[in-house]
């Protein structure tokens, strides 16, 4: 197989030698493309020696073999290790100024990237929507290992074991798992994540327990697979997956707006966010203070409160017999007098009119805050809804994107 092993100029260019024997080992043609500042972290000789072929440096070596087109287009593998932020931005908006970003233009082939940087680097939007547009054309970015750094410092930012490149490469070509399959490429979705906060005045809100963990799972999963993925967050702690675009709002309302705004031309809408219910009839402009005059103790406010829209009710009005967007809703749900889950669950999605119903097992220690979930997957004019777990949430946000795929393909 002929491979082309670019490398960019980090210091874990040293360990793309241990990557490039496996290679040669393997019994590859490897022709090693190192960026000019790669060149500056390990010698053109090194990869000589060790690929046992001349270096493909410049643009401007061996013109008549037109090298800068030449390479992508008989290659039959790409990868780069390790890729640094600046090489990640340039792959990203199909720059061509020098032979690797020139290969990986003309590249047809399976392309697997492996990043290495400092953490601030990697976690910056910048470089999360790079890795974003990367994958949504089918580039295969692993993440990161964590670990210690160059210098003191850890965090997410290693280059991942050669050993563990070598693998995930060896498994993009024979389309083995190891790396996730891009299924959702081309699909652009929409994903709400964490609990709404209703303003009462400067200081104080009204808010829910919901720490946002199943939608940001969701939002991981869709772009590991291809898609396009606009996040809108309610708070949370949460870092932001990668290469997810991520809309911060507050309150339902404004939740809605940014809904409104981002679903158009989305083609799946997967409501994960808990919206508050009602909010505050009246925001306060000053904080409400307690009073302190004779028999002013015992008083104390009372907060009328008025009823939010259903974001995901409008939406499905809204799209009326339009295929587009999939509109996927959550219920949070325990069986009570009146029937079991499943039974309010039915219901709500009747109610609702959306395309699946995510329904949640919840009760006390149970789903709110924590990594795992029971889930089960209901769909309109089907008898049996699917379980999935107690399963990690990455594991439940799988399975709602498969049953996605179904929803559109049955489309
Ligand atoms: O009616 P209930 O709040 O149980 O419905 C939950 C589903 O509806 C979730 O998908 C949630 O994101 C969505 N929802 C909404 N707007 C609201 C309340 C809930 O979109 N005001």
């Amino acid at each position: 197989m002929r491979v082309v092993l670019g490398v960019s100029g980090g210091i874990a260019a040293y360990k793309a030698c241990s990557l490039l024997r496996l290679l040669t080992e393997a019994g590859h043609e490897v022709t090693v493309v190192p960026t000019r500042a790669a060149l500056e972290f390990v010698g053109a000789p090194t990869w000589a020696a060790l690929s046992g072929r001349p270096v493909a440096a410049g643009v401007w070596d061996r013109v008549h073999e037109v090298p800068h087109v030449r390479l992508g287009q008989q290659a039959d593998l790409v990868v780069v290790a390790p890729a640094t932020a600046d090489l990640l931005a340039r792959a990203a908006h199909g720059l061509a100024d020098d032979l690797l970003t020139s290969t990986l233009l003309t590249a047809r082939c399976p392309v697997l990237v492996a990043p290495a940087m400092h953490t601030e680097m990697w976690t910056h939007p910048a470089t999360a929507a790079n890795v974003g547009l990367l994958r949504s054309r089918g580039v295969h970015v692993l993440e990161p290992a964590s670990g210690r750094l160059t210098g003191a410092d850890t965090g997410p930012g290693r280059l991942p074991d050669p050993e563990e490149i070598f693998s995930a490469a060896m498994a993009l070509v024979d389309g083995r798992p190891g790396t996730p399959q891009q299924d959702l490429a081309g699909l652009q979705v929409v994903v709400t994540a964490g609990g709404t906060r209703e303003p009462l005045d400067p200081v104080r809100y009204l808010g829910n327990r919901s720490s946002g963990k199943q939608g940001y799972a969701l939002a991981d999963v869709a772009a590991a697979r291809g898609a396009v993925v606009h996040l809108v967050s309610a708070p949370t702690e949460l870092p932001v997956p990668h290469g997810v675009e991520v809309e911060r709002v507050e309150s339902a309302l404004e939740m809605q707006e940014a809904v409104w705004r981002a679903a158009a031309g989305a083609d799946v809408v997967v409501m994960a966010a808990a919206v508050a219910d009602f909010r505050p009839a009246r925001y306060t402009e000053t904080k409400i203070k307690k009073r302190h005059g004779p028999g002013d103790e015992e008083a104390s406010p009372t907060v009328p409160l008025v009823r939010n829209p259903d974001i995901l009710a409008g939406l499905v009005q809204e799209r009326g017999a339009a295929p587009r967007p999939v509109v996927v809703g959550f219920a949070a749900e325990t069986g009570d007098a009146d029937g079991d889950l499943i039974h309010h669950a039915r219901a709500k999605l009747a109610r609702k009119g959306c395309d699946l119903l995510v329904a949640n097992e919840v009760g006390p220690g149970v789903t709110f805050g924590q990594d795992e979930s029971t889930v089960h997957l209901l769909r309109p004019g089907t008898d049996e809804p699917r379980r999935v777990g107690p399963a990690d949430k990455r594991v439940t946000a799988t399975a709602v994107w498969d049953a996605v795929l179904e929803v559109l393909q049955a489309r």
